[in-house]
């Protein structure tokens, strides 16, 4: 895919922030600006890369759910403000290293940093956001935000870590993998939760159920992501899709697959994950499809969405509440 400089990069987040996010619209239009506001530089090299590798609009999915957890816990303040804009970077952050690692070319609708410079601007810069973020966290009077936001990169960090090691295990229990999503995927989504309802003053209680309600959230947001990598459209996604194959990564369709398939179809499906066929993505895909992996996985995830939902039930009623149950079927319908 080449990428579509023609996109307008803010598209998917101003469309989010005008309809499913509309609730928290305002504010997280003063995301923006902060974002904005914090990330520059007096050095025109260095302010060109933050500028082009943070303000791409993604769909803030992770500050909409601080910021909806927040509004549906008691309130927005100043500090949800600031957080929300800290997980976006760190998001972002880890966007931009995972780009390295697989290799990619297109992230929202873009080229990626490490193809329009190269792997040495993006681990800079991807050290630069991050950094930046935990500077920004601990402007915060207590240092519970920046406790919590620590552990979980690290647990976001180390989620990467351990997917590289299981590059080739086609044969992983699918208990690890989902370790593996909880950790890389969830975990950011969970504390951004938790986060919104702390400081909207929810108790402990609260504050666990709005948590569990983001890392469900998140195992069901990368299943879908593992189906698009399969199934998706490079230009309505607007990243590179097939990297979970060409880096031999056991997902869930693919462990399925292996599971269910048998004879010529077992070692077809191992050849093409081994990349010894020349097509491998057309055959994958049929044969995926044959077996069901597709629907399994699908149906997985939306298991987790009906979780995700079920865990908002002590929740006084409201519009926010309304969103983050909304929004966990739309992150297994999404396209984008
Ligand atoms: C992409 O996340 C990385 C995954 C966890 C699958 P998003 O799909 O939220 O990326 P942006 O922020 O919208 O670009
Ligand atoms: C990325 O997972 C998760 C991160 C923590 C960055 P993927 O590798 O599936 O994300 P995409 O598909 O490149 O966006
Ligand atoms: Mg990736
Ligand atoms: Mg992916």
């Amino acid at each position: 895919m080449t990428p579509s400089m023609a996109a307008t990069p803010t598209e998917p987040a101003e469309m989010l922030r005008a309809t499913l996010f509309a609730t928290v619209g305002a504010d997280l239009q003063r995301v923006e600006t902060r974002l904005r506001e914090e990330l520059r530089s007096d050095h025109p090299y260095v302010d060109e890369l933050v500028r082009y590798g943070c303000l791409l609009g993604g769909k803030r999915l992770r500050p909409a759910l601080l910021l909806l957890a927040a509004k549906a816990c008691g309130g927005v303040r100043d500090e949800h403000l600031t957080l929300a804009t800290v997980v976006e970077m760190i998001h972002t952050a880890t966007l931009v290293h995972d780009d390295v690692i697989d290799e990619a070319g297109v992230r929202r609708h873009l080229a990626t940093v490490n193809a329009r410079w190269d792997n040495e601007a993006s681990v800079l810069l991807g050290d630069f956001l991050f950094t930046h973020a935990f500077y920004l966290a601990s402007t915060l009077p207590t240092t519970h935000a920046c406790r919590l936001i620590g552990h979980a990169t690290n647990i976001v960090c180390e989620g990467e870590l351990r997917q590289k090691g299981l590059r080739g295990r086609f044969d992983l229990d699918p208990a690890e993998y989902f370790a593996v999503v909880e950790a890389k995927t969830a975990e950011l989504c969970s504390v951004s939760c938790e986060l919104g309802a702390f400081y909207a003053g929810a108790g402990p209680e609260m504050a666990q159920a709005l948590s569990s309600y983001g890392r469900d959230l998140g195992i069901a947001f990368q299943l879908a992501d593992d189906l698009l990598d399969f199934q998706g459209d490079e230009d309505t996604l607007g990243k590179s899709l097939g990297t979970d194959l060409q880096k031999q990564r056991p997902t869930l369709p693919i462990i399925h697959l292996l599971e269910q398939a048998t004879g010529r179809d077992r070692s077809d499906a191992l050849a093409a994950m081994r990349g010894e066929v020349d097509e491998p993505l057309p055959l994958l895909r049929s044969l995926l499809a044959k077996h069901g992996s597709f629907e399994h996985t699908l149906n997985v995830a939306s298991e987790y969405a009906r979780r995700a939902a079920g865990r908002l039930a002590g929740l006084a009623p409201s519009v926010a509440r309304d969103t983050l149950s909304d929004l966990a079927s739309f992150v297994v319908q999404r396209r984008r």
